[in-house]
């Protein structure tokens, strides 16, 4: 007679527990054991506990393969839903295998779990269990189905603000160190332009070495703003001048706000890194052809020209911000990666494994969003452009979108980012890219030595080809491989998914309470027409302009919404799911963790040395998924 030990672990969350009578079966190469309920003296599978067990075989059941649950009524109590971590089980011979769960169990639900190493469909080497994997994946896509990118189906007072100082009463209800900052700060021109560099948008600005034909700033406009004695040209050339071009939001109908349609600049925005290593605006045009009602605001026109000029800049940026860098870019791309993962990968995939934990919750909060976020009432339905106008946006953006921007070291470069100073979110988004791509390349090269298992592996080229397909819509301009011939390009791919769950999530996440919560500094929505002629504009025309008072509530009670964190946040690079059984991918995980507790360190150590502290790159403040 046999003996096989059984340590069953249930969930720790509340609810986790079950009355319900467990069976369990433990099958291998060899037979299956006896159907055994799993009853201990006193009460069994309670909440983060793990309870031992001995099942019998008549004889060694050689190799294990699967491990068969099934849960039935205790008495007459209602279902009660039990949700098992993990069951590992040790062979008469003291091997321990590892049978990875992590789910809810109903009653009459037949679970098979899998165990041991992780494997691609071309290892498996058992009929029962190829038969079990292909079982799997029909029913996992099945369950699965409709994928696609939702583009779709993505309070009260009216009066207008009397002054600025009004504005802050809703603000004071909650605030951050930088929140107050930005409120004291908003109008001030590095401040202004510090922020795209290293606040929630900075994705958008490129080095700009020759001016476009429909921004006609010539050298006396900019003169007095640049080092003395140098030009635009001068400047230009020493890559010293940037350009913040809005062109993509030409044309997009506003929404109609009063009867009226609201108005969205599609504008030019010239900067200029100073010799003090300040990036300044130094000319602003708010539509894309030059015209005499369209004039070149600079920085010595009156006071609040300049400010509303850089108000209607903002206002399109963070329009940008929230539809197309945060929700289109890692929402809802996040989607597509978790989806096609779901449908695509058998639970003992090496790569499911490994990119699982990556997509917790993302499916939720996106769901979730479509309804608040994006609803009728949500902040992006009541912006300018509205929801019709953000999904246009959104449309635009994915058909421009390439795999290259969604690296960062290459959209750097593209952008020719590579050494404009003080730019934190460059400096720890590439330290992060690094220390993710040599995670990925250790599991990825631990799991597929040669480009031949790579092209074999069925499964791995199914889950790109629907990325590509509904993800980056066939379209192949976006650069987004539609298969994988080698290992080093699984390795990018998957290095660039993780980095956009984790690290550029939280890049255009976790600081939108910080600088959106003061509504002048970003307003989703801008009431007035924009400025036509210098001169003309008052402290007046600026509160005009903003949002009411109850359109800023709100829109401040979303951000406020969307930088809160779950209580049980996993961050980056934590794994509290035991998915691996073998020692090699888990020592890599460890060597992971390491890399991400050290450079926090270095994080934070620079941040003491700076004025305005970046944070929203520390590994301890990333979540380990889009969560939020
Ligand atoms: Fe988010």
């Amino acid at each position: 007679m046999a003996e096989y030990k059984l340590e069953v672990t249930t969930g720790n969350m509340t609810n986790a527990s079950t009355f319900d009578h467990i069976h369990v079966t433990v099958i291998g190469t060899g037979g299956e054991s006896e159907r055994t309920e799993l009853d201990n003296y006193g009460a069994d599978f309670k909440t983060g506990t793990t309870g031992t067990y001995i099942i019998k075989s008549s004889l060694s059941l050689g190799k294990l393969l699967l491990v068969k649950v099934e849960k039935d009524p205790f008495l007459f109590l209602p279902e009660n839903e039990w949700y098992l971590s993990k069951i590992v089980v040790t062979t008469p011979e003291g091997e321990a295998v590892l049978f990875p769960c992590y789910r809810w169990i109903s009653r009459g639900e037949l679970v098979e779990l899998r165990g041991g190493r992780a494997l691609k469909g071309f290892e498996e080497d058992h009929p029962l269990l190829i038969d079990h994997r292909k079982k799997e994946l029909i029913l996992k896509r099945r369950f699965y189905h409709g994928i696609e990118l939702k583009l779709k189906g993505l309070y009260g007072s009216t009066e207008k603000w009397e002054s600025i100082e009004d504005m802050k009463k809703i603000f004071w209800q909650k605030k951050t160190t930088m929140s107050e900052y930005v409120a004291e700060h908003w109008k001030e021109d590095d401040f202004y332009g510090s922020q795209f560099l290293n606040a929630v948008n900075p994705n958008v600005i490129k080095r700009c070495s020759e001016l476009p034909p429909n921004f006609p700033v010539t050298e006396e406009m900019v003169k007095p703003f640049l080092e003395e004695g140098s030009s635009l040209q001068e400047e230009m050339k020493k890559g010293n001048i940037f350009l913040y071009d809005q062109k993509k939001m030409d044309g997009i109908p506003p929404r109609a706000y009063n009867g009226e349609p609201l108005h969205v600049t599609a504008g030019l925005c010239l900067l200029y890194s100073n010799p003090e290593n300040k990036l300044m605006p130094i000319a602003i045009q708010l539509h894309q052809q030059p015209s005499a009602e369209n004039p070149i605001f600079v920085p010595s026109d009156p006071e609040t020209d300049w400010l509303l000029a850089k108000m209607f800049i903002k206002n399109a940026d963070f329009m940008d911000h929230q539809a197309v860098q945060h929700l289109m870019k890692t929402h809802f791309l996040a989607e597509v990666y978790t989806l096609s993962a779901l449908r695509s990968f058998s639970v003992v995939h090496p790569l499911y494994k490994l990119l699982f934990p990556h997509f917790r919750y993302t499916l939720y909060i996106n769901t979730r969003s479509r309804t608040t976020l994006l609803g009728p009432d949500g902040a992006l339905s009541i912006s300018s452009l509205g929801f019709d106008g953000m999904t246009e946006l959104m449309r635009r953006a994915l058909s421009e979108t390439t795999y290259s921007s969604l690296c960062l070291p290459e959209n750097i470069t593209a952008r020719g980012l590579e050494s404009i100073p003080n730019f934190y979110y460059r400096d720890d988004g590439l330290k992060l890219w690094n220390i993710i791509n040599s995670f990925v390349q250790a599991v990825v090269e631990y799991y597929y030595p040669s480009d031949s298992e790579v092209r074999k592996d069925t499964e791995l080229q199914e889950w790109i080809s629907e990325i590509f397909t509904h993800g980056f819509l066939g379209n192949k301009a976006s650069g987004c491989p539609a298969s994988f011939q080698t290992v080093k390009e699984v390795i990018k791919f998957i290095t660039m998914v993780i980095f956009t769950v984790t690290a550029q999530h939280a890049a255009v996440n976790n600081g939108q309470f910080d600088y959106c919560s003061w509504i002048p500094n970003a307003s989703l929505l801008l009431r007035n027409p924009p400025p036509t002629t210098k001169g003309q504009s008052s402290m007046k025309t600026i509160l005009e302009t903003l949002p009411n008072v109850g359109e800023t509530s709100s829109f401040r009670a979303q951000g406020w919404i969307l930088t809160e964190k779950y209580t049980d946040m996993v961050p980056m690079g934590t794994y509290p799911e035991e998915r691996f059984d073998e020692p090699a991918p888990k020592q890599m995980i460890k060597e992971f963790q390491a890399e991400l507790s050290y450079f926090s360190e270095t994080i934070v150590a620079r941040n003491l040395q700076l004025e305005l502290p970046y944070t929203y790159l520390n590994p301890t403040q990333i979540e380990n998924s889009i969560t939020i």
